[in-house]
This record gives C-alpha cells, sequence and structure tokens, in this order.
C-alpha cells in the first residue's frame, strides 16, 4: 500500500486549499471585471492536439497513454490547443473579439523542483478574433490587474515585453539567415542562463549564425529599453516597420498608468512554437521564482488546427509560482476560521435548544458547529477557540430558566446574556456588525 502522494502532485489540506481558493476566487473577479466568460475542455485530449503545434519541449512532457479503445491520448499540458478547437468549430456562432477565461488542472511531466510540479493549475485568459496592438495591452494590462489584487505592486512583479517580429527583424538585419532563426531564437532564450564556458563554446562555432556573430547575439539579447531598440531600430526600416505593434501596446499601457511594471527585454521568446508576435513573461523583481505567467499572439494556431483564420492572444498563469510569491510577501490571508459561532450547552437538557438555535442560524447563513457528544463547557470552548470562531453562546440551566443565554466574543473575550427569542437575530447583527 503506498501512503504518499506521486511526486509532483500535490495533496491539499482544508488551509492549502482555503489559499487555492483564494486564487482562483481573484482570478475569476478580475477576469470578470474585463468582460471575459468562463469555460472548460476535456482533461484528456486526443495526443495529435498537442504533437501538433505546441512544440518539442510540451510534448517531452506530456502524460500520454493508449487508452482502451487503442486511441493515443494524452491529459492537458495547457489549454491553448483546447480552446483553439473549441473555438474553431464554433467561429461562425461566436461574437468576436471573443473573450474567455479557464481554470484548468494541467499535467506535465517535468522535473520537480520550486515552483515546478507534475500538475498545476493555470488561469488562462484569452482574446480572439482581434489583431490591434490594444488586444495586446489589453490582454498584459488584465495579467498586471491580477498581480494588484492580490495587493502585489511594481516592487514586487515585471512584465517583461518582446515581440518574435521585431527579434527576426533585427536578427535578420545583423545578418541571421532564415535558415538558423529558430536556432538563434533558442540561443537568444537561454543566453541569460549560459555559463562563460558555454559561450565561449558557442564563439568557437562561428558558422552557426553567419554572417551574423554569436557576439551579435548577445548584443541583441542585452537589448534593455527604448532608446536601446530605438539604437538598434535606426540600422533598417523594415525592423521599425515591424516594431510599430509592440510600441502601441507600450504606449496604451502607460496611458492606463502601468508602464512601471513593464520592461522591454529581447530575450523573452517563450517555449511554445505557436507564438508570432507580442511575447511576454511576468516574474517576480527579485527574480527569484521563475515565471508566474506567460503568453503572447498566436494568431495561426487556430487556422492550423481548426482551419479558420482568427487572430489570438492570451496567457497562462500558474497557481504554484503565484502562491509561492504570495507566502514570500506575506500576502496569504491569514482568516483561516472555519466557523462564526459555536455553540455550548452545559447539560443534555440544553440541547433541544442548540440544536433549534443552530438551524435558525445557519438559515441566516452563519457558520455553525457545536459539540456531537456531550463533553464540559471548558473542552467544548478549546474547540470553539481552535475553530478561531468569532463567537460563542453558552445555554445551561440557569440561563434556560431565565429564557435567555450568554454570547462571548471569543476576541475581545467580553460577554452579555441575550434573550433566548432574539438570540438568532442578535447574534447575526453581532456577526455583521
Ligand atoms: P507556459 O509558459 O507553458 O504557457 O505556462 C504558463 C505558466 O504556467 C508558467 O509561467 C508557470 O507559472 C505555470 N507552469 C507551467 N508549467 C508548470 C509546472 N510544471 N509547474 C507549475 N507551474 C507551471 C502556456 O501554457 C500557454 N498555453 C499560455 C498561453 C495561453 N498562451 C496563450 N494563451
Amino acid at each position: 500500500m503506498k501512503t504518499k502522494a506521486l511526486a509532483g502532485f500535490r495533496d491539499f489540506y482544508p488551509t492549502d486549499l482555503a489559499l487555492r481558493s483564494h486564487i482562483f476566487s481573484t482570478w475569476r473577479t478580475v477576469a470578470t471585471r474585463y468582460g471575459f466568460e468562463e469555460y472548460d475542455g476535456p482533461p484528456v485530449e486526443p495526443l495529435d492536439l498537442y504533437t501538433a503545434k505546441s512544440g518539442e519541449e510540451i510534448v517531452g512532457q506530456l502524460y500520454n497513454f493508449k487508452d482502451k479503445g487503442d486511441r493515443d491520448v494524452a491529459l492537458r499540458p495547457e489549454m491553448t490547443p483546447t480552446l483553439a478547437r473549441m473555438v474553431a468549430a464554433r467561429a461562425g456562432e461566436l461574437k468576436k473579439p471573443i473573450r474567455w477565461f479557464s481554470i484548468p488542472q494541467l499535467f506535465r511531466y517535468e522535473r520537480q523542483q520550486r515552483g515546478r510540479l507534475r500538475e498545476h493549475f493555470q488561469l488562462n485568459c484569452d482574446l480572439i478574433g482581434e489583431s490591434s496592438s490594444l488586444a495586446d495591452a489589453e490582454i498584459i494590462a488584465l495579467a498586471i490587474d491580477v498581480m494588484r489584487a492580490f495587493g502585489l505592486s511594481p516592487r514586487d512583479v515585471r512584465v517583461r515585453l518582446s515581440d518574435r517580429r521585431v527579434l527576426t527583424a533585427i536578427l535578420r538585419q545583423r545578418g541571421v539567415p532564415a535558415q538558423s532563426m529558430s536556432t538563434a531564437f533558442e540561443f537568444i532564450d537561454k543566453v541569460e542562463r549560459l555559463t562563460p564556458e558555454q559561450l565561449q563554446e558557442a564563439s568557437s562555432r562561428p558558422d552557426v549564425f553567419a554572417p551574423a556573430t554569436v557576439l551579435d547575439l548577445v548584443e541583441v539579447s542585452q537589448i534593455r529599453g527604448w532608446d536601446a531598440l530605438d539604437r538598434e531600430l535606426e540600422r533598417a526600416a523594415e525592423s521599425v516597420k515591424a516594431a510599430v505593434p509592440l510600441r502601441e501596446a507600450y504606449e496604451a499601457l502607460a496611458a492606463m498608468g502601468l508602464a512601471d511594471f513593464v520592461e522591454l527585454d529581447l530575450t523573452i521568446v517563450r517555449g511554445l512554437a505557436y507564438y508570432t508576435g507580442i511575447v511576454f513573461e511576468l516574474f517576480d523583481a527579485g527574480r527569484t521564482l521563475r515565471a508566474v505567467c506567460g503568453g503572447g499572439r498566436y494568431d495561426n494556431l487556430l487556422q492550423d488546427l481548426g482551419g479558420v483564420a482568427l487572430p489570438a492572444l492570451g496567457f497562462g498563469m500558474g497557481d504554484v509560482v503565484l502562491a509561492e510569491l504570495l507566502k514570500d510577501k506575506g500576502l496569504v490571508p491569514s482568516d483561516n476560521a472555519s466557523i462564526d459561532v459555536f455553540l455550548a450547552f452545559i447539560t443534555q437538557d440544553d440541547l433541544t435548544h442548540v440544536l433549534a438555535l443552530a438551524h435558525q442560524l445557519r438559515d441566516k447563513g452563519l457558520r455553525v458547529e457545536y459539540a456531537l457528544s456531550p463533553q464540559a463547557v471548558g473542552k467544548q470552548l478549546k474547540l470553539a477557540d481552535a475553530r478561531q470562531a468569532r463567537l460563542a453562546a453558552v445555554i445551561g440551566p440557569d440561563e434556560r430558566a431565565r429564557g435567555e443565554l450568554i454570547v462571548k466574543d471569543l476576541r475581545s473575550g467580553t460577554q452579555q446574556a441575550v434573550p433566548y427569542s432574539t438570540a438568532a437575530d442578535t447574534i447575526r447583527a453581532r456577526m455583521h456588525g
């Protein structure tokens, strides 16, 4: 008998689930503020949905198997292919632009480490049927506003923003041939993590990007901010044109007052193969964690998977890294009370009153508990404390004889006698007061 969950899979004890619920409800609140509607799809999909367009990295991490009907299937590692299929199937009926969000659980066979597990939940927000750069700004603003709703500021998190079209134009103008472009993207994606020896090694193979050099690529990867990018763009008119959507999206974010959250950074390439334009990742400012969120524009995926030409963009935000960040910043809500009111009784004869009052209070929407077997009042009040109840009501033979009960405020320690007949209303008023 195995006594542990599989490596990389989580047991959610109630305090863990409370944090997960806090994350999900904040995600829903902000996504709906942007007019996004919630959808879902199947957790198991045909294998070729992913082998078609997601790229090697994610295909190598698939949980795939043959089902009993001998079909090749996979647990979903990401939501975007499912979304593309669903939208393409009803593209004619859906009002554009489509604004949809989902909170799927996803499965990837990855090496387990901090912030990386074999299952995670991911907020997916996607906008389909809109090619303007205002749509890119809208999606990035939504990701930033989720961070703000958790209490995070530009001191805590930053969006690193790039555009594959700009990077392609710059690399081309530096001399990278078309057939080496994807190798150049991979190099730029990894350049920050390369050791000096690995860089040396790469430089010793001058033919890979010729006539461009490894130094060219390193220089491009170091471009930060608009001044540096403009200097690079001045070298060719084609690049200036390629940078128009990126500039427009940035300016829109600035007009929303969100510029402090955003940094231009051409090393953001994104691992998934289907991105075609603006790409971004959201990181903790201290860069101690992996990305909280990543996304971008994927204008060809609906055509490739569903035969419908519709531009699209969106992001995925994982719960694992986000929870680490909230814990690091002390932003996990501390109210773990599971009940509002504990009802204690002294003798078995008082129990009927407790049962009746518990029912009235629960009907009024309060969270109520009482002891399920007779025990000393002291012990009952200890349970009330452990549950972090705000109020305890105690009823015994003396109170019953007076037609009253005692209501104790467990935070301030004060108590008062309350008529039994109006106790439910009084307790509710105290809870809301
Ligand atoms: P992704 O970059 O693969 O994008 O994942 C997005 C986020 O999900 C990551 O930044 C990370 O926080 C979280 N994540 C990914 N893998 C794991 C893991 N093994 N353990 C914990 N968290 C993880 C996508 O999946 C795209 N489909 C997002 C997208 C939607 N692009 C456009 N629309």
